[in-house]
Order: structure tokens, then sequence, then C-alpha cells
């Protein structure tokens, strides 16, 4: 589009603004499995949709330029993208995690990657010392949420980016809480950012989506085999309701984080609430209550917020992680990261934060 566009014009128009062909302000859905070819080795550059869809282009070239990156690449959820993400790596090879993530991430290397010889180390990412303590010889990568989800503490991604560099490990950042509209990664020295699109990006709670962006050409060439090979590939009509979605991320971003900030500072004040976890930005809040039966009285008794696992939608979502979204995580290392059975999680998303205030003080008073 020319001129390099501020954040709010971005997201708006997107990497290509409209559709060439027709002037469709709206990118078009390319629906269709597969594209005519004009002669032999003569394509329109469109072979086959696991390969290149025009409609999840846009999509991928967009997060790309959220992101100050040369590539991006759509996933059919979060968790394609981090599956792919890990799959460049092999047998034998170590990859640090930070402890405080999401319980599906946790998951997926302790219950399928361990079986295929990838080893794991997890480890506070606030604490740049046991990050070096964790580095072996067979150290390949560092992965890692900021803010952590569910206790909201945040990484210096410039000092771990310079960890990595020195140790000849591949950063990888999982920046679905922030979204580019808070935080870009890449830009802080990391190599590559993974999203769940489903999350802020998208922003309905609608669909699952998932994004990775890398400005490392050799990265990206592995991702683009392992995308076209395996096909866990964003459908087309998925990735325009992520397109829609983006459009309005700055303002929806920008409401909820008004809407968390003023509900912190109402938790904070609750005789009932005893910790209140915010890293400050964005909508994602964590809290504890006094005891166990609160946190049932408040599970049931919210009304305009639901009681519903995700985040980073319109809706303000209240999860209760220990069982939910942080339930694969082992009983102790939850304990150890603060993932205990009082604390509970908010996903604030864009109703009145007057309204949103009056539910939980209801739910909350005993
Ligand atoms: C931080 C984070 N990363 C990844 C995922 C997985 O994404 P998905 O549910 O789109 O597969 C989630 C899902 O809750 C998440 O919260």
């Amino acid at each position: 589009m020319g001129k390099k566009l501020k954040f709010n014009s971005l997201v708006v128009h997107g990497a290509s603004g409209y559709d060439e062909r027709t002037g469709a302000v709206s990118i078009p859905i390319y629906q269709s499995a597969t594209f005519r070819h004009r002669a032999l080795y003569d394509s329109t550059g469109y072979d086959y949709s696991r390969l290149q869809n025009p409609t999840r282009e846009e999509l991928e070239n967009t997060i790309a330029r959220m992101d100050c990156a040369k590539y991006g690449f759509a996933f059919s959820s979060g968790m394609a993208a981090i599956t792919t993400a890990a799959k460049l790596f092999k047998s034998g090879d170590h990859i640090i995690i930070s402890d405080d993530l999401y319980g599906g991430t946790y998951r997926l290397f302790e219950e399928i990657y361990k079986n295929y010889g990838i080893q794991t180390t997890y480890v506070d990412i606030t604490n740049l010392d046991e990050i070096k303590g964790a580095i072996r010889e067979n150290s390949k990568a560092i992965l890692y949420e900021t803010p952590t989800n569910p206790m909201l503490k945040v990484a210096d991604i410039s000092k771990i980016s310079e960890i990595a560099r020195e140790n000849n490990l591949i950063s990888i950042v999982d920046n679905t809480l922030y979204t580019p509209y808070l935080q870009k990664p890449l830009t802080m020295g990391a190599d590559i950012c993974v999203y769940s699109a489903t999350k802020f990006l998208a922003g309905h709670n609608d669909t699952l989506a998932g994004l990775i962006t890398t400005n490392d050409d050799e990265i990206a060439h592995n991702l683009k085999l392992i995308q076209k090979s395996e096909g866990a590939v964003l459908s087309p009509f998925d990735s325009w309701l992520v397109l829609r979605g983006i459009k309005t991320l700055a303002i929806r971003m920008e409401r909820a984080e008004k809407n968390a900030k003023a509900i912190y500072k109402f938790l904070k004040n609750h005789k009932n609430v005893t910790d209140v976890f915010y890293s400050g930005k964005g909508a994602i809040l964590s809290f504890r209550v006094k005891n166990v039966e609160l946190v049932h009285k408040v599970l049931k008794d919210v009304k305009l917020i639901y009681f519903a696992e995700s985040l980073g939608g319109c809706e303000t979502l209240i999860t209760y992680p220990t069982v939910q979204t942080h339930n694969a995580i082992p009983e102790d290392l939850r304990n150890k990261i603060g993932v205990n059975d009082l604390l509970l999680r908010l996903s604030v998303g864009i109703e009145d934060k007057a309204d949103l205030i009056y539910d939980l003080d209801r739910a909350l008073t005993t």
C-alpha cells in the first residue's frame, strides 16, 4: 500500500487493502481447493489451497506487517501453530519453556513430543539466571509466553533474546495475550512469534486460528515446508473471519484494557479478594478469592460475565484455570507457579465497565 501505515490504519486495511480485480473492500473468500493452470508451467501463482490460498495469504501478509516481519503463516488453531514451531526440532533436542503457560502447550510437549524424543525444562521466565542455568549442550530453543498465562508475569524479551543468540537457541514468543498492538517480539530480538489467533486477533469467540511470524529466511522455509506437508492450514472462511476481527483489534484492545484497569482497582479493594495479578497492560487478569466456596459462588452467580474457557473476545469470560485451561499441568508444578484452587482468571471484554463491576461485585459478595 505504499507509505508505511500507522498501526491503527494497518489493522483496518490489512496488507493489500482491497481486492485488486474487483475493488471489493472486504477481501474475497477464495473458497476453492484448487486453481486452474493456463498452460504447463503457467500458473497464476496459486496451485492448491494447502500450498497457497489468496484469502489465507492476505491474513499471512497482514500479521507479518503487524509484527514487522518478513513472513507470516496461518494455521487451523493456536496449537497447530505451536506444533508447527515445535516440528523445527528433532529427537534429542532440548527446549527451555516458561513454567507458567497455557496448559495445552505443556500437554503438547509432555504427552506428545516427549514420545518423539524432545526434552524439556520448565523455568521461571522472569529469572534470567534460571534460564541460563537450564541451558544444556543439546538445547535448541526457548519458548515462552509473556505475559505468562495465568499469572501475568512479564519477561524481558530483549535480554532473553540476547541469551538465546549467545547460546545458539531459537527464541519463540507466544504473543497471544498482548498481540502486536501492545508488543512486537521480533523487533526485540525474538526469532519466532506464535499466536492463538482464536483470542484477541479474531476477537469474537467464533473461530479457532493460529499464526506464526518470523524474519528468518531459513526458519520461514522450514515452517512453509511443514505447513504445506502436514496441512494444518487455516480455511479461507476462517482466514477471512480473522482478517475481519483484526480490523477492530486496536479499538477492542483499547476498550478492553480500560475496562481491565477499572476491574483491577475494584478487585484490589474487595474484601473477599486476597490477591490480584495484572501486568498493567492488556485485558487479562487473575485473582484469588478467600475460599473455595467463594470460587463456586462466583462461577455460578456471574450473569453478564460468562464462565467459559478462552480469552480475548468481546465478551468478558471467567475461567477456573486448575479445572479448565491448566488442568493438564501436574498439581505440584501448578502450585509452584501459584495456580491453586483459589485462582480465577478474567478475560475482560468490551462491555460497559460499570456493568462488569456490578456483576462481579454481586457474585463476590457473601
Ligand atoms: C497463550 C495461549 N497460547 C496458545 C493457545 C492455544 O490456542 P488454540 O486454542 O487456538 O489452539 C492458547 C489457548 O487458550 C493460549 O491461551
